[in-house]
């Protein structure tokens, strides 16, 4: 009988946990796949020297609208010391020329510290309309034809994308627009350019925020919607499809990102900067493997990451993305089509409906919070009724919260049309995730507190 009631006792806190963590049956685990390994090294110095894109802007032309960069906050030699982190200067037939590359979108600074990987949440979308590449263009046909003819791809490429990428608020990421359209103007066999689209590319323009890559080394698929699948250095080089000239190119340019994919893989997290209350981040902790870590995994030693996807209809966040995704039969068709699944280490691609439950190592540094960055600070991702509706940050002085652990915002009683975060455009929905709501107030910073530590 002891036996018994002391067996009974042991499954009660399994029996807890399967009940407070939502949905737990509905959660579709993500399979590993192979992946190439390579040098970390070679990856770091091609990521921050090397020409992904072997066409760009002459850098004369370059510095003389830019001006120089002074800040160096990776280090380099030469004249990639004189260019912001997000762009490489090259070397194309004794001729510089500056390309954006990965770093423009996955690296950031934080209270004036560079941080590699952190997705950079301060570009602006919100006026790609009004960028004209028209003209630039134009003065360099007439004054070099050389430099003409290395800019060409990449300026045709802008002039066909960028009005196409306008977002609704700074701070969000066009890049699946981008990634739509380039697709939409290259044969999938060869990679060659078509000046004319070749796929009907949809209106939306789905707002991202960008994922921080020191996660990607615990996913088992790639992007919010686990639509990545196989080999990751694939997706890795898709910004290369900007400007690239033929499959010859992309070969050349896929030998480096085993390279790189080992690199990725060698960022750690940032530590909170702050002091933390150790006593209720304890507390935290074990509510967090009560109600969250059934999606999102356990951390220190002896964690584990369990890559699922959450069905839309359990995390109820909002559906545009991955929805997107399942309408958009034509982009995975050119893909399953193309050159990105051929050869050795193919990639493939899955639609889903729904969302990765992220690992959350270095959260406190990645606000604004879910895949399309409509919640300011983990608090009001925590408790949603706290979610402002109309909110905007201040990006030229930014005041980080370290109590609420975000963005320090303003909220609005109206929209703001571009100025401000607006909550109720289609794609820009900061409902669901409504994990956290049932806590209390104490416990949601007990967990909030815990969370400053992964
Ligand atoms: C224009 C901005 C932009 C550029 C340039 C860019 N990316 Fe991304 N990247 C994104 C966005 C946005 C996502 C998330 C897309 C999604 O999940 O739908 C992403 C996703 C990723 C991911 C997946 C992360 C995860 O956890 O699922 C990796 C890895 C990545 N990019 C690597 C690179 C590399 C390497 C380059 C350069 C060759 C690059 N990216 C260039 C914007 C960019
Ligand atoms: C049923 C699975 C599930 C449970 C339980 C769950 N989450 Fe999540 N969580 C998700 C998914 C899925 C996302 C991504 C949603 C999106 O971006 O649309 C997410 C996103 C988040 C994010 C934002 C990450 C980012 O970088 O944008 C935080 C923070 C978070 N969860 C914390 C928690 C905490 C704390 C708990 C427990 C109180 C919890 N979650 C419970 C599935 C879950």
């Amino acid at each position: 009988m002891k036996k018994i009631l002391a067996s009974l006792l042991c499954t009660i806190p399994f029996l807890l946990t399967a009940f407070s963590n939502p949905g737990a049956d509905d959660l579709i685990a993500i399979q590993p796949s192979p992946q190439r390994s390579g040098d970390a090294a070679k990856g770091y110095e091609y990521l921050i020297t090397g020409d992904i894109l072997k066409s760009g802007v002459p850098y004369s032309y370059f510095t003389m609208i830019n001006g120089k960069n002074e800040t160096n906050h990776l280090n380099r030699t030469g004249k990639n010391a004189t260019v912001d982190f997000g762009y490489n200067v090259i070397e194309r037939e004794g001729i510089d020329v500056v390309v954006p590359t990965c770093l423009h979108c996955h690296s950031s600074t934080f209270e004036g510290k560079y941080v590699m990987g952190l997705g950079n949440t301060t570009l602006d979308f919100s006026d790609t309309k009004s960028t004209n590449f028209k003209p630039a263009l134009n003065m360099l046909k007439m004054t070099s034809a050389k430099q003409y003819e290395i800019a060409k791809p990449f300026l045709t490429s802008a002039i066909a994308t960028f009005p196409l990428m306008e977002t609704e608020v700074r701070g969000v990421n066009p890049a699946d627009k981008l990634a739509g359209i380039l697709v939409a103007h290259r044969n999938p066999k060869t990679l060659e350019w078509s000046d004319s689209a070749m796929l009907q590319i949809p209106d939306e323009v789905v707002p991202v925020d960008v994922p921080a890559w020191w996660l990607l080394k615990k996913k088992n698929a790639m992007f919010h919607n686990a639509l990545g699948r196989g080999d990751f250095s694939r997706f890795l080089m898709l910004s290369n499809l900007l400007t690239v000239k033929d499959t010859a190119e992309a070969r050349e340019v896929s030998g480096h990102f085993g390279d790189v994919l080992a690199y990725v893989r060698t960022i750690q997290a940032p530590k909170y900067p702050q002091p933390v209350d150790d006593k209720l981040a304890a507390k935290g902790k074990l509510l967090f493997n009560d109600n969250c870590s059934g999606c999102h995994g356990t951390y220190g030693e002896g964690g584990s990451y369990p890559n699922f996807l959450v069905p839309i209809d359990v995390v109820q966040t909002d559906p545009m993305l991955c929805e997107s995704f399942i309408k958009g039969k034509a982009f995975l068709d050119w893909f399953e089509n193309s050159w990105f699944t051929e050869g050795e280490n193919p990639a493939h691609v899955v639609a889903s409906e729904g969302y990765v439950a992220p690992p959350l190592d270095g959260v406190w540094i990645t606000a604004p919070y879910m895949h399309n960055g409509a919640v300011p600070t983990i608090e009001a991702m925590l408790n949603s009724k706290l979610r402002p509706k109309y909110w905007s940050r201040d990006f030229d002085k930014p005041e980080y919260d370290y109590k609420a652990v975000g963005w320090k915002y303003t909220t609005y009683t109206e929209p703001q049309k571009k100025k401000a975060y607006n909550t109720t455009l289609p794609g820009y929905g900061n409902t669901g995730h409504y994990f956290g709501d049932a806590l209390t107030d104490a416990e949601r910073s007990a967990v909030i507190e815990y969370l400053k530590t992964l």
